[in-house]
Formats: C-alpha cells, sequence, structure tokens
C-alpha cells in the first residue's frame, strides 16, 4: 500500500443549504444546517485514506471542540493524526459554504492553519520524507508550501500540490512539484494572468493536470491534449469534488497506476462524491467505488 502524506489544512465546515443564493443586503430563508468536518487538507486525506492508500496528515488545529471533532474524525476513517499540532491562542480553521443553486461558495477563515510553519515541518520531516506522495494545497501559509517543496525536490519525494485557492506561483513552485491540478479558473491564476494556457500546458507534459468539472480533466501527454471525461450523476453537492479528485489521484498514483488510468479513477471517485451533501460525507471507498 502506497503512502501519501499531506500537509495542509483541517476545518470545520458550517454548511447553509438554500434553494437560493442571497445577494448583498439580503435575507433568505434556507433549508438545513450542519457542522461537517472539511478543510482541502483534511478531506484530501480522508480521500486518499478510503480509496487504498495509507495516509497520514500534517497541519495545525487550536486547542477547541472543532479541533477536537476535526482530529477524531480523522482517526475515525484511520488517517492518521499523530503529526497534527493543537495550538493555544488560535481557533481551528472554520468555512461558512453556502450550497444554493446547484453551486457552493465558501469563505475560509485559517486560524490555526496558519501556524502551519517551517518548525512544524522540521519537526515532522522524516514523516514527509517517508511519503510515496505529498499532497499539498494553498490553505496553509505560501511559504511553508514552498519550503516542503523544496525540501521534497531535494529528497527525490513527488508532490502533487493542489492550488486553491489560487496563487501566482513562482517557476520553482512549478518545476519542483511533480503534478500540479487547478482548475480553469486556477489555471490562469497560478501560470499569471496574461499567458497562454494551452502553450504553458505542453510546457509541463504530464503535471499540469486541470479540472474542468463536468466537463472532464485535460493534459498534455507530451504528444497531444487528453481530455478525459467526467462521470456523469445527479449533483447533489459539488463541495469537495476536486478534494476527492486530488486524494483519489494521489492514491491510485502511489498504489502504482499509470498518470491516465489514475485520472479516470480519480473522476470516478469525485462524480460519486458530488451524489451526497458535504465534502467528505459523500466520499467513496474502493469498494463503494468498485460497486458504483
Ligand atoms: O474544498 C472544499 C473545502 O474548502 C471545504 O471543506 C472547506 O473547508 C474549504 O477548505
Amino acid at each position: 500500500m502506497g503512502k501519501v502524506v499531506v500537509v495542509g489544512s483541517i476545518n470545520v465546515d458550517m454548511v447553509f443549504t438554500s434553494e437560493k443564493r442571497p445577494k448583498a443586503g439580503e435575507t433568505v430563508l434556507g433549508n438545513s444546517f450542519s457542522l461537517i468536518p472539511g478543510g482541502k487538507g483534511a478531506n484530501q486525506a480522508v480521500a486518499a485514506g478510503k480509496l487504498g492508500a495509507e495516509s497520514v496528515m500534517i497541519g495545525c488545529v487550536g486547542s477547541d471542540s472543532n479541533g477536537e471533532f476535526s482530529i477524531d474524525n480523522l482517526k475515525s476513517v484511520n488517517v492518521g493524526t499523530d503529526c497534527i499540532d493543537i495550538v493555544n491562542g488560535v481557533p481551528t480553521g472554520v468555512a461558512n459554504i453556502i450550497v444554493a443553486e446547484n453551486d457552493n461558495s465558501i469563505i475560509v477563515i485559517p486560524g490555526a492553519n496558519y501556524e502551519a510553519n517551517r518548525d512544524v515541518i522540521d519537526k515532522y520531516k522524516e514523516v514527509i520524507l517517508s511519503a510515496d506522495m505529498v499532497l499539498m494545497q494553498l490553505e496553509i501559509p505560501l511559504e511553508t508550501v514552498e519550503y516542503v517543496l523544496e525540501l521534497c525536490k531535494k529528497n527525490n519525494v513527488k508532490v502533487l500540490l493542489n492550488p486553491a485557492p489560487a496563487v501566482e506561483l513562482s517557476q520553482s513552485a512549478i518545476e519542483s512539484a511533480s503534478y500540479i491540478t487547478p482548475n480553469e479558473h486556477e489555471l490562469k491564476i497560478i501560470l499569471g494572468k496574461n499567458c497562454d494556457t494551452e502553450e504553458e500546458m505542453k510546457k509541463y507534459p504530464n503535471k499540469l493536470i486541470v479540472t474542468l468539472g463536468s466537463k472532464g480533466v485535460k493534459y498534455f501527454d507530451g504528444n497531444e491534449m487528453k481530455l478525459i471525461p467526467s462521470n456523469k450523476v445527479e449533483v447533489v453537492d459539488t463541495t469537495g469534488a476536486g478534494d476527492t479528485f486530488c486524494g483519489a489521484l494521489a492514491a491510485a498514483l502511489v498504489n502504482g497506476s499509470v498518470l491516465e488510468e489514475a485520472i479516470r479513477f480519480a473522476n470516478k471517485a469525485a462524480a460519486y462524491a458530488i451524489t451526497k451533501l458535504g465534502a467528505q460525507s459523500g466520499m467513496p471507498t474502493l469498494e463503494q467505488l468498485k460497486n458504483n
């Protein structure tokens, strides 16, 4: 079983569902409210763990009930939690998520996630270097992400970077990552807005894996631009679809799949996840995916 180590965020999601998304200055009555474990890092760790990888989480929570809730949840799905620091004086990260009109909008307050600094990385360096793949997102300080990228490059450890929420990435960050998984909108931001994205994808064969929602996933394989179609399903909540995709992709790659096969597997997992409310609640196990 391959090992995925996630260095990333841990949040508690406050999910409101409603028919209508409120406009600025408007109040609407919604349908439901749930508190669900989330955070792009934790979501991806859960997806990788459920889909066949040994999964370990490195990150920070506050010394509060949300932190306890998040760690208990990760333990319950067999994600390693020994490298999660509990930090005093800052709250666990939270996300306010509105699910309405077939899409979601999210505000994240990072809280303790921004305590995931170089000292934390140094402390868990050996765990990072024991990974078959390190998985990161951008909900912890960019400086930490760049530090881990450098460390992994020096030690030949593969990194899958999910650049969300997107910021422009340095050339060296792009070069150091083995795989980068932006959506179309994020692709423009990470590369710098004025570049020709197709040309850039050609410069990085088998590295820039661009998710296109219901249209599928595209990447340049060295010869041609490939489009791997998504699996069609009834959408309930798209929150965490990208996280399921990244966790599943990492799991498949560390367990020996070639890239195209891993993308097809990850597409299937992401499609399954959007048929349920919440980022983690809908993530399939290997067994569920096989029987689907
Ligand atoms: O990608 C979905 C996640 O983004 C949510 O779980 C929320 O916590 C935010 O981090």
